[in-house]
């Protein structure tokens, strides 16, 4: 399948806040969606679902944690599409329910190696599988979902939850958005990173005073940024704000 369309690839998003990004995203003539799942048959009902509400995209499994389904995801993208324009990093894990995250000084190696991995280095993976695709057409936006939870300057004062297992793995997440916005600075490829509050989903639960599709909001500017626009940001939640706003790292 070949496609005029932009291609936009989001992590993570048979649910969630992923899911809210993809069908936003969708809804906007000039890109096509592609959903994605840690388990087949999770994208494929998704698939179907939007499918039924009118909503057309595309999906594939894909576990960002594993180099054998990101290589499989990328021969696929390329002989059926041969472009990855937009890439949202969405895909992530938040291990605070274990007791053992309630204290930096009893967290785990191995909960902090799990998260680091889907968090950060999954992102990484995808950015590493993706960029190449996006320099040969000259044109990329790269969205990071990361959260307020990770901004350096912000920890001291906002210190609940601890979740040290999360908040370490995204401010990797955000370390690497500056590092790729520095070495892709003379391209069109522009990689930001946002925080889209906190949101009712299985990460956020059902006590979070936003929705998914509130949290997307900022998702869909960055995804759609025009040529020359931000480059290497950590932007708010524009609800909040009422427009696009920089968080302090
Ligand atoms: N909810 C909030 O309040 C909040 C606040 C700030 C930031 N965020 C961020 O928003 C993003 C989406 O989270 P959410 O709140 O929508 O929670 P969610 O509904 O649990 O969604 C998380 C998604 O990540 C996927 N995922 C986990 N590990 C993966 C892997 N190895 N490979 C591919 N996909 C994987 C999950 O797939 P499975 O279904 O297969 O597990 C699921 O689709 C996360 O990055 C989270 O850190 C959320």
């Amino acid at each position: 399948m070949t496609t005029s369309r932009k291609v936009a690839v989001i992590t993570g998003s048979h649910k969630g806040l992923g899911l809210a990004i993809a069908c936003k995203l969708a809804q906007q003539d000039d890109i096509w969606v592609i959903i994605t799942s840690r388990k087949e048959a999770d994208c494929q009902a998704t698939e179907q679902r939007l499918k039924a509400e009118g909503i057309e995209v595309d999906c594939h499994q894909l576990d960002v944690t594993d180099p054998n389904s990101v290589n499989d995801f990328m021969d696929w993208v390329t002989s059926a599409y041969g472009r990855v324009d937009i890439l949202v990093n969405n895909a992530g894990v938040n291990p605070s329910q274990v007791a053992e995250e309630a204290s930096i000084l009893t967290a785990k190696a191995e909960t902090m190696l799990d998260t680091f991995n889907t968090n950060a280095i999954g992102a990484l993976r995808m950015c590493q599988a993706v960029i190449p695709l996006m320099k040969q057409r000259g044109y990329g936006r790269i969205v990071n979902v990361s959260t307020e939870m990770a901004s350096l300057q912000q920890i001291p004062q906002d210190f609940y939850p601890p979740a040290p297992a999360y908040r370490m793995s995204k401010v990797g997440l955000n370390a690497m958005t500056t590092m790729l916005a520095k070495e892709l600075k003379d391209t069109n490829i522009l990689v930001n990173n946002y925080s889209p509050g906190w949101m009712k989903t299985d990460i956020g639960g059902e006590d979070a005073p936003y929705t998914t599709d509130e949290g997307a909001e900022t998702a869909i500017y960055l995804a759609t940024l025009l040529d020359g626009a931000s480059q290497g940001g950590f932007f708010a939640e524009m609800r909040k704000f009422g427009g696009a706003v920089v968080l302090p790292w």
